[in-house]
């Protein structure tokens, strides 16, 4: 099947504003979050991080949100992160922070979401960390790209993501490889349609792999940074091996995973040698982002209805 019934029934529960409601109000949703993150607050994530970096694996903070509607929300998650980024660097903790366009504002207004996103990057500069902007649904591929590049062209220490289950990704990441960029290449978490995205898992597993190889060509000489956003573990290997033929430096990528996915082959690849992080998602909102994770494997849902709801 092409795109399977659960993941588009999930997928399509991603954006029901009543699910959402109903599933913050129950506690036994709140307990079957945790499988995918620390807690719900920011302190929460911070002591995990810690916890990580005694295992040699780094961090990438994220504040759950998407789609903020006004000004004076998004310039408040805007300020958040800046806080962020002091505490990381106070408590000297091996960590990036990743942020959704669309949580600062970028349908309210594209020249302060700029503004928002200089700042942070900024920050980062300064903090000695790195600003990762996610790739959000199709219809926000151009404008965020756009941000990234106007970013990127005044500040170095930014990052975005590129999902390789859409057609046009080859063409974007030629388009950026100029700027020297940072880039999370994911597989895509959304529900897009047949014409700009591949329909076969295969085909875009395959567009990843051609992808990675493109973006270690040119980390081979330092003119790129790839990160490659997967728990898929073959491809891991693939890369691993694409990277040695290059004779890519091991600093030269990385490999990053969600928190509560394939924990124990995050630390041995740490173990081996690959610099890997872990992907930290924490706030209130976190309903659209939890369907997700159950879409990209809807065994997951059984899980959650053993383990959580009959007990
Ligand atoms: P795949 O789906 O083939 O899974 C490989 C294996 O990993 C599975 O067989 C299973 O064992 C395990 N696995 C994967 N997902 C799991 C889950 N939810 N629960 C339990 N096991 C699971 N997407 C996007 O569109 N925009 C973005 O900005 C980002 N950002 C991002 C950052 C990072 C660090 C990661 C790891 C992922 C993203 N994603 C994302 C999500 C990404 O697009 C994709 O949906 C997931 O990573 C799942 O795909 P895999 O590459 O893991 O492969």
């Amino acid at each position: 099947m092409a795109m399977s019934i659960a993941r588009s029934l999930l997928l399509h529960a991603s954006r029901s504003e009543w699910l959402a409601e109903e599933f913050r109000r129950r506690s036994f949703a709140r307990r079957a979050v945790r499988r995918f993150m620390p807690g719900q607050d920011v302190e929460a994530a911070l002591a995990a991080s810690a916890d990580l970096a005694g295992s040699a694996l780094g961090t990438v903070f994220t504040n759950l949100g998407e789609r903020t509607e006004t000004a004076a929300a998004a310039l408040a998650v805007r300020d958040h992160y800046l806080r962020l980024f002091d505490t990381i660097h106070e408590r000297r903790l091996p960590a990036h922070v990743s942020v959704k366009l669309t949580h600062l504002g970028l349908s309210v207004d594209r020249t302060a979401c700029l503004q928002s996103v200089l700042e942070l990057a900024r920050r980062a500069e300064t903090t000695g960390s790195l600003l990762w902007i996610d790739m959000e649904e199709s219809e926000y591929v151009d404008a965020t790209l756009g941000i990234y590049r106007d970013a990127k062209r005044e500040i170095s220490r930014v990052g975005v993501c590129l999902q390789s289950y859409l057609r046009r990704t080859a063409a974007d990441l030629e388009a950026l490889l100029p700027l020297e960029p940072a880039i999370r290449l994911v597989k895509g978490a959304y529900r897009e349609p047949a014409a700009i995205a591949f329909e076969k898992k295969k085909d875009t597993d395959r567009a990843f792999l051609q992808l990675a190889e493109r973006m270690l060509d040119e980390a081979a000489n330092r003119r790129a940074f790839p990160v490659f956003g997967t728990h898929d573990m073959k491809l891991v290997r693939e890369i691993h091996a694409a990277s040695e033929r290059r004779g890519v430096a091991r600093d030269a990528w990385e490999v990053h995973m969600l928190y509560g996915i394939r924990p124990g082959e995050q630390r041995e690849l740490a173990a081996e040698g690959t610099a890997v992080r872990t992907l930290i998602s924490y706030g209130e909102n976190w309903f659209p982002w939890y369907m997700r994770r159950l879409a990209e494997r809807p065994a997951n849902v059984w899980f959650v209805v053993k383990n959580v709801i009959i007990r």
